[in-house]
């Protein structure tokens, strides 16, 4: 347990993007295979998955890769939220958690799921509940370790506390009734919010820490331009960071990264940079960029072997602050 439980590849594969989130018309199976096997040909063994993300075809599509790869894979996947017509909603419900548990493993073509992360409390059911019932699936051997997603903490925000305060409450009521192993936050260049208290909190008790979206949604690689527009159903046609103006506004942010990438080397990249950052900020930080492209993958991969020196961490650190808040 803790974060012993993620014995894993230095950087992860967020597969979210091949079916969900980004925009549907570029999401293609196949090519979304082969950046898996990919990932586990370099070494990036965790690959962060959830019943939602389709919803379904996700854990689908990475079965199709586990039925042959299962040994080289860490799997982590989510329960807790359900997708509607129109709305997601939570369900915490134990017999719903656990029939959910057996539908993952069904789709995943797998006996056992390394990390079973709650997706978000479900605000009808005690948490102690949903989490007792997650535990019961440890002790069956149907799951590894148990993680709890701090995603939605945005959104519950009362005016004066801070972004985790509500995510640490729930943390320490889980770990009274079973340990957490990993918490999965968004941490990245342009959303350092998880390094005031939540990191501490995770690194104080040896609990491993899964970084999402660490590419700032595909701000920080550089590779977008200010105005390109997104896809109605991409999540950036209604993020605040993702209009013309915010995006022109960010720009010197990249800029940063761009001229701490040039100094080492040829062909390093402000996305190498970024995930590199966020590995340096601990040791059970496990970055888990998503990507549904080969060249990415790689690309992301080669970030493990890139080490920040001082003066580029301090560089970082200078960097405007990010402008467009959901807040
Ligand atoms: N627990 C939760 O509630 C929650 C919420 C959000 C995310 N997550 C997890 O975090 C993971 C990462 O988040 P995310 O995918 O939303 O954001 P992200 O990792 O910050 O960025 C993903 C975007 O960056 C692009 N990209 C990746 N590598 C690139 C590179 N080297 N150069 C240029 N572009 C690159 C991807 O493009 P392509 O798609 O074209 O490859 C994709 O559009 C997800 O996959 C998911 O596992 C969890």
């Amino acid at each position: 347990m803790g974060a012993a439980a993620l014995a894993v590849g230095a950087v992860g594969l967020g597969c979210m993007p091949m079916s969900w989130a980004y925009s549907s018309s570029r999401q293609r199976g196949e090519e979304s295979l082969r950046a898996v096997h990919r990932a586990l040909d370099l070494g990036s063994s965790l690959l962060d998955t959830a019943d939602m993300y389709g919803p379904f075809t996700n854990e689908l599509l990475l079965g199709r890769v586990l039925k042959e790869r299962r040994q080289d894979a860490f799997v982590s996947t989510k329960v807790g939220l359900l997708v509607g017509e129109q709305h997601i909603v939570a369900n915490g419900r134990p017999g719903y958690v656990k029939r959910a548990c057996d539908a993952s493993l069904r789709r995943l073509q797998t006996d056992v799921i390394d990390l079973y992360q709650l997706h978000r409390a479900d605000p009808e059911v005690p948490i102690e509940e949903t989490w007792g019932a997650m535990a019961q699936l440890v002790q069956a051997g149907k799951v590894r370790s148990l993680g709890l997603c701090a995603m939605g903490a945005r959104g519950g925000r009362r005016s004066g506390t801070r972004l985790h305060d509500g995510t640490i409450r729930q943390l320490q009521r889980v770990q009274q009734v079973f340990p957490v192993s990993a918490v999965q936050a968004e941490l990245s260049v342009w959303s350092p919010e998880a390094l005031e208290t939540l990191l501490p909190w995770c690194e104080a008790r040896d609990v491993g820490f899964l970084a999402a979206m660490p590419l700032g949604n595909g701000f920080l690689t550089g590779t977008l331009t200010p105005g390109q527009g997104f896809e109605p159903d991409d999540v950036r046609a209604r993020h605040p960071r993702f209009t013309a103006e915010m995006m022109a506004a960010n720009q010197p942010i990249v800029v940063g990264l761009r001229r701490i990438a040039a100094r080492h080397g040829d062909g390093v990249t402000p996305a190498q940079v970024a995930l590199a950052w966020v590995l340096a900020q601990g040791r059970h930080v496990v970055p888990v960029p998503g990507a549904k492209q080969e060249r990415w993958v790689t690309e992301n991969a080669g970030a493990g072997g890139l080490r920040l020196t001082a003066e580029d961490l301090a560089e970082v650190a200078e960097l405007p602050r990010a402008l467009g808040s959901w807040d």
